[in-house]
């Protein structure tokens, strides 16, 4: 991820020092990013002298005194806290008071990274998606302690960056992982259970419009980064769906964390060659045809959950699954798969598994048994943000 974030600042102008401590790591960074922007180059995204330009502007060091003359310092560090909080402990002494502080997380509280310096009011998140150069959104992260200024000057940023950024407070999944992640799980399981083969469940999503499947996408996260995330998603909200499907654990304790180490789900023995890596047996029975609406339903009842409780409005739940994640507009997907109908799968759902995290959501349950579905959903999409939990009535 710190290769993808310095060639999306380097290929907005900026100069960038690019720091990592052990010199293997480094070169895998360098070689990371050159094979990113030759891929650009052949997809006819970047000119072979705006490479070159690119790449001149990237400086790599292995001390973080390196970065004492920057103005902003983006740390992608592995997403363990204390590892974390001693990069931004060595930050505060090496940068100037007006740098920007700015931490890439998926999972932990930015808010207990910042408690732990010596300004947290300089300390902002930012959260870009996989593959950084190529998805548009960037969550930033506010927490209680932000200096608002630091706010509106990382938006600035990202935004002369090309990238759109949605504003998000500290909760855990931030907008976009709290509903990709659920999604992504639910698919493991579907997997580990023998409901529905791999190929079966990824094909069924990308028929449904999903950019890529979600076994797949799992792969290219990396499973030890997405564990992270339900992890923190259980922790805050207690949901049994957040716990990490067996699975998912299994694989990471294995070494087998996806693309980055060759093996996931897929195999990746060549580049651009997924082929599965045969983990279980084909389903005697497949359910694959109840896909995509199992999968695609409890994400949308979600999605409302967000509304409902005045996290994030409908614009911005569209805005950030469809930059982050390239998904259709969730609420399109509603408009398609119809709020009675979505309601009646819920409810399905909910009745088969008894979780309540399940239950239709206040929203759902009001789109369905309104008078015109249709006509309702689209007032509650068109309807001016507010800040506080919102209903229908
Ligand atoms: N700079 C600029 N553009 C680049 C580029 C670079 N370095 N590298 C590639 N591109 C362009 C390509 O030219 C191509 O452009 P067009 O679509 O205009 O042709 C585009 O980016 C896609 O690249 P590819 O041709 O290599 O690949 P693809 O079309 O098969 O798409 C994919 C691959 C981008 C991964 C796509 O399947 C996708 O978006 N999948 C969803 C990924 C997703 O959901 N990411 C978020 C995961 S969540 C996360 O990351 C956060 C977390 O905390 C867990």
């Amino acid at each position: 991820m710190g290769a993808g974030i310095a060639e999306v600042f380097a290929r907005g102008g900026w100069s960038v020092v690019g720091v990592e401590e052990q010199p293997e790591a480094l070169e895998r960074g360098r070689r990371r990013l050159a094979s990113s922007t030759a891929h650009a180059e052949s997809g006819g995204k970047l000119s072979a002298d705006e490479g070159r330009a690119l790449h001149d502007r990237v400086r790599y060091a292995t001390d973080l005194a390196e970065l004492g003359g920057c103005d902003v310092v983006v740390e992608a560090v592995p997403e363990v806290l204390e590892i974390k909080q001693a990069v931004f402990a060595r930050l505060d002494a090496v940068v100037p008071a007006e740098t920007l502080l700015a931490t890439n997380t998926s999972s932990l509280s930015v808010t207990a990274l910042a408690a732990g310096t010596s300004d947290p009011g300089r300390v902002v998140g930012v959260h870009f998606f996989n593959p950084a150069p190529v998805q548009p959104l960037v969550e930033v992260i506010s927490t209680v302690l932000i200096a608002p200024a630091a706010l509106d000057r990382a938006r600035t940023v990202l935004e002369s960056l090309g990238k759109t950024t949605i504003a998000c407070r500290d909760r855990a999944g931030f907008v976009v992982n709290a509903l990709l992640v659920p999604y992504l799980n639910a698919a493991a399981g579907w997997y580990e259970r023998g409901q529905a083969g791999l190929e079966e469940i990824d094909q069924a999503m990308v028929d449904a419009g999903m950019p890529m499947g979600p076994l797949a996408l799992l792969d290219l996260v990396g499973h030890d980064v997405t564990l992270a995330v339900l992890r923190r998603l259980h922790e805050q909200t207690g949901d049994r769906r957040h716990l990490p499907t067996p699975l998912l654990s299994s694989l990471v304790e294995a070494g087998l964390l996806g693309r980055k180490s060759g093996r996931g789900f897929y195999r990746y023995d060549s580049p651009g060659a997924a082929v599965d890596a045969g983990m279980l047996p084909s389903p005697a029975a497949s359910r694959a045809g109840e896909l995509p609406e199992a999968l695609l339903v409890p994400y949308l009842n979600d999605v409302l959950s967000m509304v409902e409780v005045g996290y994030a409005a409908p614009a911005t739940l569209d805005t950030g699954m469809s930059l982050g994640c390239r998904m259709p507009r969730p609420f399109d997907q509603l408009a398609m798969i119809g709020p009675e109908r979505a309601l009646a799968v819920q409810r399905k759902v909910f009745a088969e598994t008894a979780e309540p995290g399940h239950r239709p959501a206040l929203l759902l349950e009001q789109l369905g048994a309104a008078e015109d579905p249709d006509l309702a959903l689209h007032a509650l999409r068109t309807a001016p943000e507010r800040g506080t939990p919102v209903g229908l009535a």
